[in-house]
């Protein structure tokens, strides 16, 4: 059997007040109809179709990856119309799926429920008991509870609008089936628009039974409108990344100020301190404590890292036992091995700093080599661009840099080597000597500070 997907995302996101398409609004990080598209992919359809139009080119362009084919919805006309746009797609499908570009978070386990349910027949559709249905599409059943339409809110009696099942737009349908109801359907309602769900009154004319399922939970098929609706569901999608975190055995001090956007993998016993933000691949070891108002992506920590307060890691590597921050930068290419200390206000790039090397306070660190229990002092500056190239700062085992030094590369200082404080090295400097470049101190004797000239009085 193969299954194709149809995902609508013609529509115009007006109540976004947007200039980005509503699809490609993000939530953790990834445009809605990213989700979707997952979730057609961890389905495993064997075509994917998206119905685009609002937004133009921007929609398809924002997936360069993806392998759905694209259609073009110039006019819309309706969800109807929306999905006959897309049956050429579909030809070599058995079944075809559709589903909705603002609608993210559906579950691939219900949508595999729903196509399982409905082998036997050519329709189903995925409904829910809502306490207030209002605007959605009720379904009409008959007296032996058999699905007889779906009757949209607007062109709905007062008792079908009494009707508490309604429709959630999924439905799954054999494809050479749907294509002859979609050809039958007209627009002759309150809103003028094909409806993709006239096409279940057709199926029952013509004999099919429809079969109908439910979703786990009702957020799996709530539909993207607005930025509060949004917002919804980030926290809903975040707290069920939180639950997950902590039934694995991290403690989250809270489970509502925790955001992930992208993959976050936490061994055993991971503190996780307030307004943590993930984004990328972040992997962290056993025992390791994030303190509050971090940003960790694309990065890995070993066991037992402490990360302090305020810290950002980008696309680095931490070893086990290591601390950085507080208010510490790590970024792009910065590989700290086990139990160094990047401490506050220090910024380091594209460096690797071996075992225990300590850089405690106000540096900058870039491009730069550091071999094992290194001591650089507060206020070093590894001085790596000359306004055009960037140059290698070489530092070997156990040298010591004073306080304030500027390193300008390329330099190499050898190992167990000391660096006065205050020096501007700009030549290598030898193992296990004293180098240091410094102004010899002066007093000069007798001096007397300046005092203010005395302002004359005008009378
Ligand atoms: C639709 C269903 C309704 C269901 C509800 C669930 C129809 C006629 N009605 O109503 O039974 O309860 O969804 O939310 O299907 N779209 C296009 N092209 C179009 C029209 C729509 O791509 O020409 C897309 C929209 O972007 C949207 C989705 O289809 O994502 C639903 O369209 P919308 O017009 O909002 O349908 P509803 O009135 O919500
Ligand atoms: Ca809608």
């Amino acid at each position: 059997m193969k299954l194709g997907v149809v995902v609508l995302a013609a529509g115009k996101g007006t109540r976004m007040r947007s200039a980005l398409p509503k699809v490609l609004h993000p939530l953790a990080g990834r445009p809605l109809l990213g989700h979707v598209l997952d979730a057609a992919a961890a389905l495993g359809a064997a075509q994917v179709a998206v119905v685009y139009g609002h937004g133009g080119e921007q929609v398809p362009n924002a997936f360069p990856q993806s392998k759905a084919e694209w259609v073009e919805q110039r006019e819309r006309l309706g969800t109807g119309h929306a999905v006959l746009q897309a049956m050429p797609a579909m030809a070599a499908m058995d079944r075809v799926l559709v589903l909705y570009g603002d609608v993210p978070l559906i579950e691939p386990e219900t949508l595999t429920r729903l196509v399982d349910d409905t082998v036997e027949t050519s329709l189903g559709l995925l409904t829910m008991e809502l306490v207030d249905p209002t605007g959605y599409g009720r379904i009409v059943r008959d007296k032996s509870n058999r699905v007889l339409r779906i009757v949209e809110q607007k062109d709905a009696s007062t008792a079908e609008r009494a009707i508490t099942e309604v429709n959630t737009g999924i439905i799954v349908a054999e494809r050479t089936r749907l294509a002859d109801w979609l050809g039958r359907i007209g627009n002759d309602n309150v809103q003028h628009e094909y409806y993709l769900t006239d096409i279940i009154g057709l199926a029952v004319a013509d004999g099919v039974t429809v079969a109908t399922t439910a979703p786990e939970t009702l957020e799996e098929v709530a539909g993207v409108n607005d930025r509060a609706q949004l917002a919804l569901l980030e926290r809903h999608y975040q707290r069920g990344i939180a639950e997950k975190l902590m039934l694995g055995g991290t403690t989250l001090a809270d489970p509502s100020r925790l955001d992930v956007r992208g993959s976050l993998s936490c061994d055993q016993d991971v503190f996780l301190d307030v307004n943590l933000v993930c984004e990328g691949r972040v992997r962290i070891g056993a025992n390791c404590h994030i303190g509050p108002n971090c940003l960790l992506k694309d990065c890995t920590l070993g066991t037992g890292v402490e990360v302090m307060a305020n810290s950002i890691i980008e696309g680095a590597s931490v070893a086990s036992g290591a601390r950085i921050g507080p208010f510490a930068r790590l970024r792009p290419g910065s590989e700290i091995a086990e139990d160094c200390h990047i401490g506050n206000f220090v910024e380091v790039k594209k460096s690797r700093i071996a075992a225990g090397s300590k850089v405690n306070h106000l540096s900058y660190v870039g491009d730069a080599e550091i071999g094992a229990g290194v001591n650089v002092g507060a206020g070093t500056i590894t001085c790596n661009y000359d306004g055009a190239n960037k140059h290698l700062t070489e530092i070997g085992d156990g040298a010591f840099i004073g306080s304030n030094t500027a390193l300008v590369a390329p330099v190499v200082v050898g190992p167990g080597a000391t660096i006065g404080a205050g020096s501007v090295i700009s030549r290598n400097a030898p193992a296990e000597q004293l180098t240091l470049t410094r102004a010899p101190q002066a007093t000069i004797e007798g001096w007397t500070r300046p005092t203010k000239a005395a302002i004359k009085s005008s009378t």
